[in-house]
């Protein structure tokens, strides 16, 4: 597992090559990676729909709408909150409340283009209340967030606040000591930020935030390749998750 954090070297440009040729072969990838997306447009059509009509939990029975996530199916990026709020669950969007517009602002000023990441949350319905989703909740959104995974093949998971780190890192997350770097784990690179909500609340955290977004979008430009062995926080994150590899 590789416990990371980025080191600042300026990104290539998404899909160019080192030379800034295209070759004959890229081409016809290009032509091939062409059908594939249709069918990945395609399959998400299909899982938003079910997502839509879902009744696996409770949850199903207090919300107006389902927000099953938005964003193009190629994403680099893919950022998974908690839940969707009030104004979500009446849009049946993610993220376009408040806390979703700090995080525009945050992508943005990083220069992330919001529109080019697949953004969504560990449960697609609104808890009563905006209290944090249950275990059963989880547990029966899990499938479909597993499903948006395998369909987008983001290069980075971004895992925004305590409830997505807990799903993918495990239950002792710590977000003071986590955010801000990227963790390797069953094959998925995830990278922790604070909830964008948290921001809200503490203006501090703002800063935190922008420095991390930067980091993101350095690790977007350079893949794992570019990231640097953790610095401090190592050791006892060493205990919660198992020996660091080194790139
Ligand atoms: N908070 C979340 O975690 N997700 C949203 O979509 C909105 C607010």
């Amino acid at each position: 597992m590789l416990i990371a954090r980025c080191d600042g070297h300026a990104p290539l440009p998404k899909h160019e090559h080192a030379n800034g040729h295209q070759t004959a072969a890229s081409s016809v990838l290009q032509l091939s990676s062409k059908g594939t997306q249709r069918d990945a447009t395609t399959k998400w059509e299909a899982l938003r729909d079910e997502i839509l009509k879902c009744q696996r939990c409770p949850l199903a029975r207090s919300r107006t709408n389902a927000a099953p996530g938005a964003g193009p199916t190629d994403a680099a990026l893919m950022i998974i909150g908690e839940a969707p709020g009030r104004q979500e669950d009446m849009e049946g969007q993610p993220f376009v409340g408040a806390a979703g517009r700090l995080l525009t602002t945050l992508l943005e000023g990083a220069g992330i283009e919001r529109g080019s990441v697949f953004i969504t949350n560990v449960v697609k319905c609104r808890p009563p209340e905006n209290r944090p989703p249950d275990p059963t909740e989880r547990d029966a959104c899990h499938p479909f967030l597993l499903q948006q995974l395998e369909l987008i093949k983001p290069k980075i998971v971004c895992l925004a606040g305590r409830v997505p780190a807990e799903v993918f890192l495990g239950p002792q997350v710590s977000m003071s000591t986590m955010h801000g770097r990227s963790y390797e784990r069953e094959g998925r690179t995830c990278f922790v930020i604070y909830h964008p909500a948290a921001g809200l609340y503490t203006q501090a955290l703002v800063d935190v935030m922008k420095e991390d977004m930067s980091c993101l979008k350095s690790l977007l430009g350079q893949g794992t390749s570019g990231l640097t062995e953790a610095r401090d926080g190592q050791q006892s994150l060493t205990k919660f998750f198992g020996k660091p590899t080194k790139t």
